[in-house]
């Protein structure tokens, strides 16, 4: 039996849903743990894609069980809408494949007029947030007033907490955003129908996976958005408002941390960041535009154009630190194919000429410091069609290996195009 998380260590899509995809062979149990609709994962199987932003991927594999963990924030018109969008491309989702924590949160329609609101006051100062309510709804959390899964299945509950939300949140829509207030009435009734929907998949996740572990099956952690989008060690405050680090398992399905065995680290062969914040090895030029084209980077939840920039070893490096990660599965490689030369980031050279090895908590330090880069052969050769490592180009793997040597792990796998068998599998924990 074996307890395998996966994780993203840069800023959110480096393809952990085709990684996930491929793991999930081996697993009984696939769990989201954080985050909510701002994620997005797509998935290509044959000739068909599949977009998930709430189910977790292994959803397309028969005799799985999904599970959402109560640390995930839960738009259910999304995960209802996703369900459905299954169910008519022949994906059947009965309540044994797709099982909902009773304690995860809701995301409800304030939340979302909160998030936009609150976006369009900052200006040129917004963080860029995916507009799907994700921090009204954890705020919501922590302060003690949020509406649970469970509190859908109880009209008296569901009404008496949306009634009390909604005494606050339309004073500051209203009064405060100059924006429209939402009717209480309207919202109990739509939620109160989503509950009766989403009934038969509300379950004691934590329990459930407990049950599982004990009868000897594998579970599956998908980890959302990435390491430095991290709540607490991410850069603040351009962050989401969870915990994308490993540890957050834990917490967001209620599994003990002595369970994990290991920690993949998914890393894009280049880097990208949607929203706003400091990425120091952002390209504004002709090699930004071949990553952004090849790499198709458009946000699969928002469709904004994706940041580009070269590899930065140091966000890399940082992510293996704060998750425990044991191995690297390099995703995309093969948009880099083709550029003659490529650029790895080792380190930042402060203002007054310092060198840092680590992202500092200032934001402003962060911004004002610039790159140390290492240059390397790029490689020509089509490496889509190659499924050994000893076959890949010797500059493809001496770049691999730099990654590898700096971040201290070693490499899992490496996907060289979007197709499931377009892999090169080195070491799979739940093979
Ligand atoms: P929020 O999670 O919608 O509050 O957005 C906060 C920040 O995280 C913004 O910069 C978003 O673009 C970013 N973000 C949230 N989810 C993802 C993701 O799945 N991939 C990449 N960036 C994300």
């Amino acid at each position: 039996m074996a307890c395998v998380v996966v994780v993203g260590t840069q800023w959110g899509d480096e393809g952990k849903g085709k990684v996930v995809d491929l793991l999930t062979e081996g697993a009984r149990g696939i769990i989201r743990f954080q985050g909510g609709n701002n994620a997005g994962h797509t998935l290509v199987v044959g000739s068909e894609k599949f977009i998930l932003h709430l189910i977790p991927s292994g959803i397309l594999h028969e005799g799985k069980t999904c599970y959402i963990g109560n640390g995930v924030v839960v738009d259910p018109a999304v995960l209802l809408m996703e369900m459905d969008r299954l169910k008519d491309r022949g994906v059947a989702i009965g309540p044994e494949k797709l099982r909902l924590s009773d304690r995860a949160h809701v995301i409800m329609p304030y939340h979302k007029s909160l998030d936009i609101a609150r976006e369009k006051a900052k200006g040129a100062k917004a963080i860029g947030t995916t507009g799907r309510g994700i921090g009204p709804c954890y705020e919501d959390k922590a302060a003690r007033c949020g509406v649970r899964v469970v509190d859908l299945l109880d009209p008296e509950v569901l009404r008496q907490k949306i009634e009390a939300n909604l005494a606050e949140k339309n004073f500051w829509l209203t009064k405060y955003f100059g924006e429209d207030g939402l009717s209480a009435e309207k919202v109990y009734e739509d939620y109160l129908a989503f509950g009766q929907r989403l009934a038969p998949h509300v379950a004691d996740v934590s329990a459930e996976l407990d049950a599982l572990c004990q009868a000897g099956g594998s579970l599956l952690f998908e980890g959302a958005q990435g390491t430095h989008l991290d709540l607490d060690h991410g850069t603040y405050p351009y962050v989401t408002s969870s915990n994308p680090v490993a540890g957050s398992v834990s917490a967001g399905a209620g599994v003990g941390i002595t369970r994990i065995s290991d920690v993949l680290g998914v890393v894009k062969a280049y880097t990208t960041r949607v929203g706003g914040g400091p990425f120091l090895t952002e390209l504004d030029d002709e090699n930004g535009k071949w990553m952004q084209e090849k790499g198709a980077e458009f946000g699969s939840t928002t469709g904004r154009p994706r940041r580009c920039g070269w590899l930065d070893g140091v966000v890399v490096r940082q992510a293996v630190r704060l998750s425990g990660i044991t191995g690297l599965c390099v995703t995309k490689l093969d948009v880099l194919t083709g550029l003659p030369k490529l650029r790895f980031c080792l380190g930042y050279q402060t203002k007054d000429g310092r060198r840092l090895d680590s992202l500092p908590a200032s934001l402003a330090v962060l911004s004002s410091c610039q790159p140390i880069y290492e240059e390397m052969e790029g490689w020509q050769e089509d490496i889509s069609v190659i499924r050994q490592y000893q076959d890949l180009p010797a500059s493809c793997r001496a770049y691999l290996e730099r990654l590898a040597e700096f971040a201290g792990v070693p490499l899992s796998m490496i996907s060289v195009g979007p197709a499931r068998d377009a892999t090169i599998v080195l070491r799979n924990p739940l093979a």
